[in-house]
């Protein structure tokens, strides 16, 4: 069953590090290369028992409500580590990303590995199956048309998908479900211009 949360209101009640000054935040979608906002420092990270996947529906930034978009969201899965970016930020900075991630996203507390060995406990912000906006698992053709032809108030979903697989390939990450998409996607547009 899904629901319609207001996610802003949820995130905002969290008290989690609420007496901290700074705070750890992975980033795993667009935080990986569009950080519009002020960082402390910034490390390659791992969150373990994490898969990304393009299964999250985006009628705000990559799509509209007649024709969303699929961005990234997280799954658990244990035998699984995510890739990203870790972010030490001021508490602060949460309130602009509830905004700008308002569409599903909930804070969640993960523990994360830093490339420097240190593992510490931080937030990621994830959709989870239950909100409306969660569309889920389909066929790859369906998901690279879908992404190929989707645009937002952000830009063409393509062009998230092409970024965030840059950005991997920087992290050394091995990301087969994002990097078969991109290809994917690539055969859709080539097929297109047949
Ligand atoms: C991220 O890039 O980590 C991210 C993805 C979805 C919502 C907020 C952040």
């Amino acid at each position: 069953m899904t629901t319609n949360i207001n996610t802003m209101d949820v995130n905002q009640k969290m008290t989690h590090f609420a007496e901290r000054n700074e705070i750890w935040l992975f980033g795993y979608g667009s935080l990986i290369y569009k950080v519009d906002f002020p960082i402390l420092d910034q490390q390659p990270a791992e969150i373990r028992g994490w898969k990304r996947r393009f299964w999250q529906g985006s009628h705000d930034h990559r799509g509209t409500p007649d024709a969303p978009g699929r961005v990234v969201t997280l799954l658990a899965e244990p035998d699984e580590v995510c890739v990203g970016m870790a972010y030490l930020i001021a508490p602060a900075v949460l309130d602009h990303l509830d905004f700008r991630e308002k569409n599903g996203y909930l804070r969640t507390l993960v523990p994360m590995c830093l490339v420097n060995g240190v593992e510490t406990s931080g937030l990621v912000y994830i959709a989870t199956a239950e909100n409306e906006a969660f569309l889920g698992e389909a066929p790859l053709e369906e998901m690279a048309t879908q992404i190929a032809y989707s645009v937002g108030p952000s830009g063409r979903n393509r062009d998230y998908l092409f970024q965030l697989a840059d950005g991997l390939r920087q992290l050394g990450a091995d990301d087969s479900h994002v990097f078969v998409l991109e290809s994917a996607v690539r055969q859709v547009l080539k097929s297109g211009d047949d």
